[in-house]
Order: C-alpha cells, then structure tokens, then sequence
C-alpha cells in the first residue's frame, strides 16, 4: 500500500533518531545500508564528511523509514554526454553533489517512499544550486538497484566501476527548467 506523502517528514539526522530501528538487508543477507545508519551517518555529520536526511512519520518522529546521505563532489568530463556539456567551458570535472546513500527500510519498500525520498534530493539540490555551483547529481548504484535511477528517476548510466557499482548522473538544469 502506498504511504501519504502528507503523513511524512523529513528531518536531519540528529542523536535523538532511533537508527537502530532501521533495517535494509542485500540480497545476500549483509546489511551495508542499515549498518552505515546505526554507526557512521551521524560521526560522518559531525566531521562534514556527509549529511544524513530522515523520512519519518509524522506521528512517529524519531523512527527512521528511509534516509539518504549527501556529500559535495565531482564529476570528470568524459562522463558527461555531449548534449549535457552544451554551452560549458571546458573543464575537466564540473561541480557535483552525491547521493552518497540512499535506502528504504525493508518493511516500507514498494510503498512509494523511495520516489518521495528521491524528490527530497531534488529540492535540496535545486536550493543547493542557487547557493554554490552544482551542475550534476551523481550516485553510484548497486547492480541490484539500477532499475531505480535509470526506469523510475531517469539518471543517465554512465559506466560500471571497479567493484560493480554503476555509475549514473542526472543534470540539474532538468529539475530547474
Ligand atoms: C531502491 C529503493 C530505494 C527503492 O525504494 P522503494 O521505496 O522500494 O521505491 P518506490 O516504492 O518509491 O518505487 C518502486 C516502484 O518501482 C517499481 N519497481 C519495483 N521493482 C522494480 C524493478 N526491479 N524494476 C523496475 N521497477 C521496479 C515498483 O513497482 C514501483 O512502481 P510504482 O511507483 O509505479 O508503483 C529501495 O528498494 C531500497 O532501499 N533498496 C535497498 C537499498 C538500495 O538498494 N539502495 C540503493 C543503493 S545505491
């Protein structure tokens, strides 16, 4: 069943959050996601290495149902496509932000809330880009979850990495324009 987008809230991680509610396993049983909520996102904030948005219910407020971590990056020219550089200078890399993480917990998958998730990374990019230079959103999937940006969020894959995870961008001038 689809979740209420008015029933839901976002909120920066903060001590109050009850992290050890949330769970996300792989398909192999390891739990990468839930593990980098309950131990890393917070020390991560403290030290500027990355923030860490909450969606919570609105009648539940410290218990997480899916977050995402955002951190200031880069993205090389030869990832981009032609029809994304028109108009650039000729840089090497261009100013990007990274969807770092980005997870549902496994009890409210398919209920809407990694869409409403994905369109609170939006908002905070667009307001980003008004503040400092932000041309790209970039992530860096799991194989298992490609589907995601490229069918659902129309990211551009750009190519495999090292280790399997797949590279994809969006460009911010087709959220602002
Ligand atoms: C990927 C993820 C964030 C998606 O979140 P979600 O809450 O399940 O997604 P939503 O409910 O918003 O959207 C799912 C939609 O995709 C569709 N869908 C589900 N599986 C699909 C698949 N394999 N291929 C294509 N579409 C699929 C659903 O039918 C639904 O469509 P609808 O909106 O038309 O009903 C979530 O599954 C997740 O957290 N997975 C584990 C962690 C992960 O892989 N994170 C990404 C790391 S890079």
């Amino acid at each position: 069943m689809k979740i209420n987008p008015a029933e839901i809230d976002l909120i920066l991680l903060s001590a109050s959050v009850q992290v050890d509610l949330f769970c996300c396993a792989d398909r192999d049983g390891s739990t990468p996601l839930q593990n980098f909520l309950t131990r890393h996102a917070l020390d991560n904030q403290k030290k500027k290495l990355s923030t860490t948005w909450i969606i919570v219910k609105k009648s539940d407020p410290k218990v997480p149902l899916g977050y995402f971590s955002l951190a200031c990056a880069s993205i090389d020219v030869n990832d981009l496509d032609a029809v994304d550089l028109k108009g650039c200078p000729t840089f090497e890399r261009f100013p990007a932000l990274l969807i770092g993480k980005f997870a549902v917990d496994d009890r409210y998958q398919k209920t809407g809330l990694g869409t409403l998730l994905m369109d609170y990374v939006y908002a905070i990019t667009i307001r980003l880009s008004g503040i400092t230079g932000c041309r790209y959103l970039i992530v860096e999937s799991k194989p298992t979850s490609t589907w995601f940006y490229e069918e659902k969020c129309n990211f551009i894959r750009v190519r495999e990495l090292d280790g399997g995870n797949v590279l994809f961008y969006k460009n911010v001038l087709t959220l602002t324009n």
